[in-house]
C-alpha cells in the first residue's frame, strides 16, 4: 500500500516538474516573441529613395555642414574624428548602410580613441547617401575601394 502511495506521489512530482519547465518554455517563447521586433527595429537601416542618383557635389556640401567638423574637411580626420579615407572605411569594411546607421544613431567608439560618434539630427536618408557618395569619390581618388 505504501509503495503505491510512493509511487503516485512520484509520478505527480514529476508531473509537477515537467507542468513548471512548460511554463519556463512558454515565457521564454512569449520575452522573445516581445522582443525580437525590438531588436528588428534597431537594427533597421534607412533607405533612400528608390531611383535616386546620389551626387557627390551635394554631398560635398552637406558633408562640410555636418561631418567635416570631426571627419575634417578634406575627410583627414581631425582631434574630434576620425579620417574618412582611410583603409577602415573602405566599401567593403564599412558598406553604405555603415553611413546610413552611423547618421541616424550614431557609432559606439570601437576603432579609435576619439570617443563614440552621437546621432546627427536633421539630415534624410537621401542627404547621407548624396554624402556617402561624396566620401566614396574622395576614398576612390585616394586609392581606397
Ligand atoms: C562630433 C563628431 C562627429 C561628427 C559631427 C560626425 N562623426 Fe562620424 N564618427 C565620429 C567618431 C569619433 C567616429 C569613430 C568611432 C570609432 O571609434 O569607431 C565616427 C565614425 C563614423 C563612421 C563609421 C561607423 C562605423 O560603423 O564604424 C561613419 C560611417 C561616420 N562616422 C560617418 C559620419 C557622417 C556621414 C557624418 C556627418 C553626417 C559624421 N560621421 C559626423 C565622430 C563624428
Amino acid at each position: 500500500m505504501s509503495k503505491t502511495f510512493s509511487r503516485a506521489s512520484a509520478i505527480s512530482a514529476n508531473h509537477r516538474h515537467s507542468h513548471l519547465q512548460l511554463c519556463l518554455l512558454a515565457l521564454f517563447i512569449v520575452a522573445a516573441a516581445i522582443s525580437l521586433p525590438v531588436a528588428a527595429q534597431s537594427i533597421q537601416v534607412p533607405q533612400p529613395s528608390p531611383g535616386l542618383m546620389p551626387n557627390p557635389a551635394a554631398g560635398k556640401a552637406l558633408f562640410e555642414k555636418s561631418c567635416a567638423s570631426c571627419h575634417g574637411a578634406s575627410l583627414q580626420g581631425s582631434d574630434k574624428g576620425p579620417p574618412m579615407l582611410s583603409k577602415i572605411y573602405e566599401p567593403s569594411h564599412h558598406g553604405d548602410a555603415a553611413f546610413q546607421l552611423a547618421v541616424k544613431s550614431g557609432s559606439r567608439a570601437h576603432h579609435w580613441k576619439f570617443g563614440d560618434m552621437a546621432p546627427v539630427p536633421g539630415l534624410t536618408p537621401d542627404d547621407v547617401a548624396q554624402i556617402t557618395a561624396y566620401v566614396r569619390l574622395e576614398q576612390r581618388k585616394a586609392g581606397i575601394q
